[in-house]
């Protein structure tokens, strides 16, 4: 019996369970609550203790067993995180859905871990919970996978700051079960005996629903809807009827490490636990199952952005080649020290060293993501360095050096991580700009112009991810850092900390952001857009023969103002700005004569509009795919100076064009020009668009 890898990736869910409020009290009940907790165990003004999501989630952690082909004999459940983003309602039904994202292996007789994890929600479709489980299969190690990546907390050598102990009764998992948990294990003695157990053994959720109580009891008592997270590790199995400690360490407001031991032996039975509390902020901005890369985190910037992604939930790849300002030399020590400073607060991080100046640093950084987390969902291109010179000065070397880093060190790390954000569906991907680029800066040729070009890669890479959920825009900071150590006065560089910038950075990186292909400059708390703006212009001449300088001139005003000024999404809108301005005003309906009115008649005109002459040479096939109740579909194939046209859909068609019969009719009877057609999105063109512009000198409707 193996491992099924190939169940990673794979949809489990959604799975609904149904459930009342006498579930919540069983489940109360299970771990160990009683009639001092009336808030849990009586249905008047009744609560639901928040590990209760667990109940809800057994039938996935089932699938996932299953999905993966996982031993049953050596299964036990390893790790555990909840993450709460709304109390549960006392009754109702709960939907989970969710996947198997890693199996590791530990090795040869060591085991192996398989990693689920899933969203829970009610049945309004709010988000209630996130979990990620890990099964430790025991008997299935040595598959050849990778080993899991290191998650250890560090605890504070000092005596907790509270302790709590719990007396679990003999019978314990019997009662328990019965919320869900029907493994053999614990309750079938011979079952437990085959596994290596003595007998039955406590399920690990039992007293990790213990530990919860015991935090609450110190940190959020009588309040579990303040409850916030919840992440262990299983160490050791616990007999029923052993003692129980749970010893709780704070770490900063809002945050403590826990551990729960066996009070009798002293063995932990429950480590690296992690308990966030506190009020549930309205529409707070998380990153919890997210993965997030930002180069050039060591410090400055980056460093805050990773550090605030952590803190939020996001697991972080901290890339930084440690190098200078002016890019030479190489340290590992920023880069560790930030992930460092990320898992004592409790959150998820690894480092990479490489350089982003090539297309294999940029490779390997995205590998890195990839092996540690599973996915990319966000990256941040902040890495950066300085060569200032004034332009005579400025020697090709430091010209490459920093759009090495800058313009080309963004390419060759969004290359591979647009990959992976295709596949999945999902992307944030932030460019670091600067006022220097937006606007100019003495000495910074070389920099503004890598700068800017980060601008014009993200308006078009917005376009590529529209229709994958990825979003592309451009943050210009300003803050402190040893960027800007000389430039600044002392009194200003004290208040431009780089956390002023983090805000928007965080909310262009989140799911909540609405907005792609925008800069926004921001600093010391001041924010506010940047973009191209484009003059209305004049149309100088009668476009048919080339107009003068001096009628250039003449018209410079009107030319050079931006007053009416727009903003263009892509270069196609643009376009059909100029062409409109050239192209015959629409007329209105009765002026146009509205000569056809019914789609199937267009096509029956189409033959003896068609002009021979201007089809000299010509080969190409027009696929028509009109929408509405007037619609359907027709081709129309022009070769050899002549035509034919037919109703269906064609196997190979030079170009599609898709429109609502509506819009077509108009266009037709040119209440509608085609240029406007096209440019407002009225008119759809696949395939070679080009060759659709034959169709006005093709046909004479
Ligand atoms: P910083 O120097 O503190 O941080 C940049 C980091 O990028 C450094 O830790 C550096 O080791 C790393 N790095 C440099 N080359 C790398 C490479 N090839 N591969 C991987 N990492 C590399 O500077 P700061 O101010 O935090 O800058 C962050 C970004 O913000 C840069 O892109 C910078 O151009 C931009 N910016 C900063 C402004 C400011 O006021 N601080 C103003 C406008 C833009």
């Amino acid at each position: 019996m193996a491992l099924n890898l190939d169940a990673v990736g794979k949809p489990i869910g959604p799975i609904s369970k149904d459930y009342t409020w006498k579930d919540v009290i069983l489940y109360a009940l299970g771990i160990g609550a009683g009639y001092s907790e009336p808030e849990f165990t009586y249905e008047k003004n009744l609560k639901v203790i928040p590990t209760f999501s667990i109940a809800s989630i057994f039938e996935f952690l089932t699938h996932i067993g299953i999905n993966a082909n996982v031993n049953l004999a050596g299964i036990l459940h390893g790790e555990q995180d909840l993450i709460f983003h709304r109390p549960i309602p006392t009754e109702g039904k709960l939907v989970t859905a969710g996947k198997i994202t890693h199996m590791y292996d530990k090795g040869k007789g060591k085991g192996a871990l398989v990693i689920g994890e899933s969203d829970t929600f009610d049945a309004n479709g709010k988000k209630l919970f996130t979990s990620v489980l890990t099964i430790f299969a025991r008997l299935d190690g040595g598959f050849g996978g990778e080993a899991a990546p290191k998650d250890t907390l560090e605890f504070p050598k000092k005596k907790p700051d509270f302790e709590v102990e719990a007396h679990p009764n003999q019978n314990q998992p019997l009662l328990y079960r019965l919320s869900g948990d029907l493994f053999a294990l614990h309750v079938d003695q011979d079952f437990a005996k085959m596994a290596g157990f003595e007998k039955p053994i406590m399920h690990g959720l039992c007293t990790y629903g213990y530990a919860c109580r015991a935090l609450m009891q110190n940190l959020t008592p009588g309040a579990p809807e303040k409850v916030r997270r919840l992440k262990c590790r299983f160490s050791k199995p616990l007999y029923p009827g052993d003692p129980i400690k749970t010893q709780i360490w704070k770490i900063e407001e809002g945050k403590v490490l826990w551990k729960t031991i066996n009070a009798k032996t002293g063995e932990e039975v429950i480590t690296n636990g992690l308990f966030e509390y506190g009020d549930m902020p309205k529409d707070e901005i998380r990153f919890d199952g997210r993965v997030a890369i930002v180069t050039g985190a060591g410090g400055g910037l980056g460093r805050i952005y990773a550090l605030d992604l952590a803190r939020r939930g996001a697991k972080v790849v901290v890339n930084d080649l440690g190098g200078t300002r002016d890019g030479s030399g190489k340290d590992k020590g920023p880069a560790d020290k930030v992930v460092e400073e990320i898992k004592a607060l409790g959150g998820e991080a690894v480092a990479s060293y490489d350089n982003v100046a090539t297309p294999e640093g940029g490779e390997a950084i995205v590998k890195t993501a990839i092996d540690a987390f599973g996915k990319v969902d966000i990256l941040i291109n902040n890495a950066g360095i300085l060569r200032d010179k004034s332009f005579l000065k400025m020697e090709p070397e430091n010209w490459q050096a920093v759009l090495n880093v800058h313009l080309n060190g963004a390419y060759n790390v969004t290359r591979p991580a647009f990959k992976v954000m295709r596949e999945n569906g999902y992307g944030r991907i932030l460019m670091t700009t600067s006022a220097a680029g937006l606007y100019g800066n003495f000495g910074q040729t070389n920099y503004s112009s890598a700068k800017m070009g980060l601008v014009g890669f993200m308006n078009t890479l917005k376009l590529e991810g529209a229709k994958y959920d990825i979003k592309v825009n451009t943050i210009a900071p300003i803050a402190a850092s040893r960027l800007t150590e000389d430039v600044m006065p002392p009194e200003l560089f004290e208040k431009m900390k780089p956390e002023f910038v983090s805000p928007m950075v965080l909310y262009l990186c989140s799911e909540k952001c609405k907005v792609n292909g925008n800069i926004y400059n921001a600093g010391m708390g001041f924010f506010n857009r940047a973009a191209v703006i484009t003059g209305p212009g004049v149309v100088i001449g009668d476009g048919v023969n080339p107009p003068s300088v001096e009628d250039v001139v003449g018209r410079f005003d009107k030319v050079a103002s931006l007053k009416g000024g727009k903003l263009y999404f892509e270069l196609n809108e643009q376009v059909g700005d100029v062409m409109n301005a050239f192209s015959a005003p629409a007329k209105p309906q009765a002026e146009a004569g509205a000569k056809l009115t019914s789609t199937a008649d267009v096509f029956k005109a189409m033959p003896a509009a068609f002009n021979p002459e201007a089809a000299k040479g010509v080969d190409v096939v027009f696929q028509y795919h009109i929408s509405g109740a007037n619609g359907g579909d027709w081709h129309c194939s022009v070769k050899d100076g002549s035509c034919t046209i037919e109703p269906g859909v064609h196997s190979k068609p030079t170009c599609t064009l898709k429109m609502a019969d509506k819009d077509f009719l108009d266009m037709i009877n040119g209440v509608l020009p085609a240029m406007q057609a096209y440019t407002s999105g009225k008119l759809k063109i696949e395939g070679d668009v080009m060759k659709s512009q034959l169709i006005g000198k093709l046909f004479k409707l």
